[in-house]
């Protein structure tokens, strides 16, 4: 069986030529090496990930880390499709779980806590502030891709992470930041 380092590379290559041939914006998270540290260092039981595209990010989590089990929302149905096509492929069925629906509709009626929070969709909104203070178990990491994709709330979001009485920021690198909910 090949070794998780040997395949990621290509995984991610598989999606950045899909963002090609499908003309969509889903780039593939560029700073995957450090998400996989991130996953491994802090060693969650469940993580939730908000823009599975064609799957690449949750599949290296993953496979990076055979104790994690991921719930992962893609608003796209193809991208949906395609993202669980390739975590059956990869064996995952039962590691995994793949819902196609938007992150506003879908996080305010989830009832199940997780570990640690993946955002990969496009702007940040201060209206999911709320729901990952809600759903992060405590000390649980929230790890936020594309920040420099601001949207009228985005300043808020922020301001509010900042907030040192619920969220500690841990990491802050290539657009990403990194915050612990105490
Ligand atoms: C930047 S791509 C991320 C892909 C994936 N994480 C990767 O690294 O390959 C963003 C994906 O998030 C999805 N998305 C954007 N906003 C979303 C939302 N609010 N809820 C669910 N999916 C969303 C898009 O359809 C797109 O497939």
């Amino acid at each position: 069986m090949k070794s998780a380092t040997t395949v990621i590379p290509g995984l991610y290559e598989m999606a950045l030529q899909h963002l090609l041939d499908h003309g969509c914006s889903a780039h593939p998270y560029q700073e995957y090496e450090k998400l996989i540290e991130a996953v491994n260092f802090y060693a969650p039981r469940k993580v939730l990930e908000i823009g599975a595209g064609i799957g690449f990010t949750a599949a290296a989590m993953l496979l990076s880390n055979r104790d994690i089990y991921v719930d992962t929302f893609e608003k796209d149905s193809v991208h949906a499709k395609l993202a669980r096509k390739l975590l059956n492929e990869l064996g995952f069925w039962q590691r995994s779980a793949v819902i196609n629906d938007s992150a506003e509709i879908a996080l305010p009626l989830l009832q199940t806590k997780y570990d640690f929070i993946f955002f990969d969709g496009f702007q940040i909104h201060y209206e999911f502030l709320p729901q990952y203070k809600r759903l992060l178990n405590r000390e649980g990491i929230l790890f936020l891709a594309n920040n420099h994709l601001k949207s009228k709330t985005s300043d808020r979001f922020f301001a509010e992470l900042a907030d040192a009485t619920t969220w500690k920021i841990i990491d802050q690198f290539a657009d990403t930041t990194v915050a612990q909910r105490l």
